[in-house]
């Protein structure tokens, strides 16, 4: 009779456990989030049973142990963020007492790269969901066929760059890849045209009020046949070192 007892009483202690663990469930994203380079960005975290604000803990971390965020005693906490946090990630406060621990991140950068934890704290039980931030440098975009002209016409190359990295931070430049010469070149957010070789001085060039709009296009006027072949966009960002590279092809016909 004990015996029955006591196995009836370890199992109901089991079930509880078990409801306990499930009550504390945190929902994070099932997919690694991606993001544009300085772009802002909302990490995904909640309960779906509100908790008493007095009881609650939320911890935001990185893998590395720093924390990003903090919510305790009713408040978040922006005074123990890291350094690198401060002022650009936020909880939305209103959220909180609705279970709602998502994060708002601005300006992703690089080292926002890989995983997040967002750490659920009760007085009783603790539980996390892991988010994981991919970035994503430039998305290029330009028309990938080939452009014909006859010789003396001009063309237009495009290539347009979407991107939330400031220009000044940006370095678009066009090559001729089959005889690797540089057509044009934008740095520091300016249009160089000292380094342009000769042979296409006053014929290759961007156009400088669209720039702002990311459309990085080349016009090439007065074509010439020796300018068939092949011509590539790099993209880099200086920070980060990526690089992205379009073609477009050219090929000057006729005389
Ligand atoms: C985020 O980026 C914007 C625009 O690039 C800048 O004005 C702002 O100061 C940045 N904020 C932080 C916290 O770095
Ligand atoms: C949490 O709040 C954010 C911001 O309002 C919203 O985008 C998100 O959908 C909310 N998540 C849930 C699970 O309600
Ligand atoms: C989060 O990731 C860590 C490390 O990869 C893993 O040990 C843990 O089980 C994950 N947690 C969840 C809730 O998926
Ligand atoms: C360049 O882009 C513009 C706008 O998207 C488009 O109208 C035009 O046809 C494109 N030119 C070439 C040669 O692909
Ligand atoms: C870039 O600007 C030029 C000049 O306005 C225009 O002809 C071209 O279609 C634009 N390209 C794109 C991709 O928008
Ligand atoms: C990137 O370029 C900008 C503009 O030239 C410069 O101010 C900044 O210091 C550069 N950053 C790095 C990491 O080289």
């Amino acid at each position: 009779m004990m015996k029955i007892k006591m196995r009836v009483l370890s199992w109901f202690l089991s079930l509880i456990c078990a409801i306990r663990t499930e009550g504390l469930l945190v929902r994070g994203p099932a997919m690694p989030l991606l993001v544009q380079l300085g772009a802002s960005v909302t990490l995904p975290c909640s309960v779906d049973t509100p908790i008493p604000l007095h009881e609650l803990v939320v911890l935001w971390m990185r893998d590395s142990g720093s924390l990003v965020h903090l919510f305790l005693g009713r408040e978040s906490r922006p005074e123990s963020q890291s350094p690198a946090y401060s002022g650009r990630a936020e909880f939305f406060t209103e959220e909180i007492s609705k279970g709602n621990f998502s994060l708002l991140l601005r300006n992703v950068t690089t080292e926002d790269k890989g995983m997040h934890k967002c750490v659920v704290q009760t007085e009783q039980e603790s539980s996390e969901a892991n988010v994981t931030i991919d970035t994503e440098w430039l998305a290029v975009t330009g028309a990938d066929v080939p452009v014909f002209a006859y010789a003396g016409e001009d063309v237009i190359l495009n290539c347009s760059v979407d991107t939330h990295v400031p220009l000044g931070e940006l370095e678009v430049e066009w090559m001729k890849t089959n005889e690797e010469i540089q057509v044009l070149l934008f740095m520091e957010g300016q249009y160089r045209p000292e380094s342009q070789p000769e042979r296409f001085r006053g014929r290759a060039e961007f156009f400088s009020e669209e720039i702002p709009k990311g459309n990085f296009s080349m016009k090439l006027r007065d074509v010439k046949t020796e300018d068939r072949g092949e011509f590539m966009s790099i993209q880099t960002e200086n920070q980060s070192m990526q690089r992205h590279t379009y073609k477009n092809r050219v090929f000057p016909i006729g005389i």
